[in-house]
C-alpha cells in the first residue's frame, strides 16, 4: 500500500493495537441540528481529547472545529439529500479531493446504499472518490447502510454491501453490527468499524455493543449518538475507549462509567 495511504491510516488506527475510536459528528449533513447535536461545537469539543479521529463534514469542521486541533479528520464528502427529502440515497460527491487536501484530513468518508434505488449512483460515487483520492494518498472510507437500508440490517446483507465495497477499492468500512458479525468481516479484507445507530435503551446495550462488535473483529467503533446524546458524554466516550483500546469487559467499562459520572458530579448528588 502507498505510504501516504498507510501513514494517514495509522493515524486513525492507533498503531499499538490496529484500532480506532472514532466520533461521528457528521448526522448534520442529513438531519440537520439534531438533538445535542445543535451547537456541534459545545457538543465536540469537551470529546476531542478521548477520540482517535473525528468524523464530520467540511462546514462544520471550519466552523466547529480549531484548526490547530492534531486529532485526524475523516471527512465526509458525500451527501445532497435530507430526511425530508424523497429519498436519502440519492447522495452524491459533495466535496472535492482538492478541498479535502486543503484540510489536511486524513481520510474520506461516502456512504453506499447497496439494494437502494440508488445502489449504481453510490457505487460509481465511490469508484470515483477512490480514483481521485489514492493519487494523493487519501484513504477512502466507505459508509454501508444508512437510512431505509438500515432494515436490512442482518450478515448476509451487510457482508454483501462491505465486501462490494472493500472490491472497489475502499481503505476501510464503516457497517453496522448484527449477528453472525463475524461473517461480515471475514469476507471483507479492509478494516470494518461499527456505527452505533440511534441512541439505545442502555448504557450496558451500547458497551456490551462496542465489546461484541470487538470481539467479532471490528478494528473500531464510529460511534455518534450513543456518545453525545449520553447525558455524561465524556464518561461515556472513556468506556468505550477502554474496551477499544485497554481490553475492557462491558462490566468493567460500566464500572469506569460510574466511577466517572460520580466524580463529575456536584456533592451530594450522583
Ligand atoms: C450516518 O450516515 C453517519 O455517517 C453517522 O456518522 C453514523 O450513523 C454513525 O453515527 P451513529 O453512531 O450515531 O449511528
Amino acid at each position: 500500500m502507498d505510504w501516504g495511504i498507510r501513514n494517514r491510516l495509522s493515524r486513525i488506527f492507533q498503531p499499538q493495537d490496529g484500532r480506532t475510536l472514532m466520533l461521528a459528528v457528521d448526522h448534520g449533513y442529513f438531519l440537520g441540528p439534531t438533538t445535542r447535536l445543535e451547537d456541534p461545537r459545545a457538543t465536540i469539543t469537551p470529546l476531542l481529547p478521548y477520540a482517535d479521529a473525528i468524523m464530520l463534514t467540511r462546514g462544520i469542521l471550519q466552523t466547529c472545529v480549531d484548526p490547530t486541533v492534531t486529532v485526524p479528520v475523516v471527512l465526509r464528502v458525500s451527501g445532497g439529500a435530507t430526511i425530508v427529502g424523497r429519498d436519502l440515497a440519492n447522495e452524491t460527491i459533495t466535496t472535492s479531493v482538492r478541498d479535502a487536501v486543503r484540510l489536511n484530513v486524513s481520510a474520506v468518508a461516502l456512504s453506499i446504499f447497496v439494494g437502494s434505488d440508488y445502489e449504481h449512483q453510490t457505487l460509481a460515487n465511490l469508484a470515483r472518490l477512490i480514483d481521485e483520492a489514492t493519487p494523493y494518498g487519501i484513504p477512502v472510507l466507505a459508509v454501508t447502510a444508512v437510512g431505509k437500508e438500515l432494515e436490512k440490517r442482518d450478515a448476509r446483507y451487510l457482508a454483501l454491501a462491505c465486501r462490494v465495497a472493500a472490491e472497489l477499492g475502499a481503505h476501510f468500512v464503516k457497517t453496522y453490527y448484527c449477528e453472525d458479525f463475524e461473517k461480515v468481516v471475514g469476507g471483507c479484507p479492509v478494516p470494518i468499524v461499527i456505527a452505533g445507530g440511534p441512541k439505545l435503551d442502555s448504557d450496558m446495550d451500547v458497551l456490551r455493543l462496542a465489546y461484541e462488535a470487538i470481539q467479532g473483529g471490528a478494528a473500531g467503533v464510529d460511534m455518534g449518538r450513543n456518545i453525545w446524546q449520553h447525558d455524561h458524554p465524556v464518561a461515556m466516550i472513556r468506556a468505550i475507549r477502554a474496551i477499544v483500546h485497554e481490553g475492557a469487559t462491558p462490566q468493567q467499562a460500566y464500572e469506569l462509567l460510574r466511577d466517572l459520572i460520580h466524580a463529575q458530579a456536584p456533592v451530594g448528588r450522583v
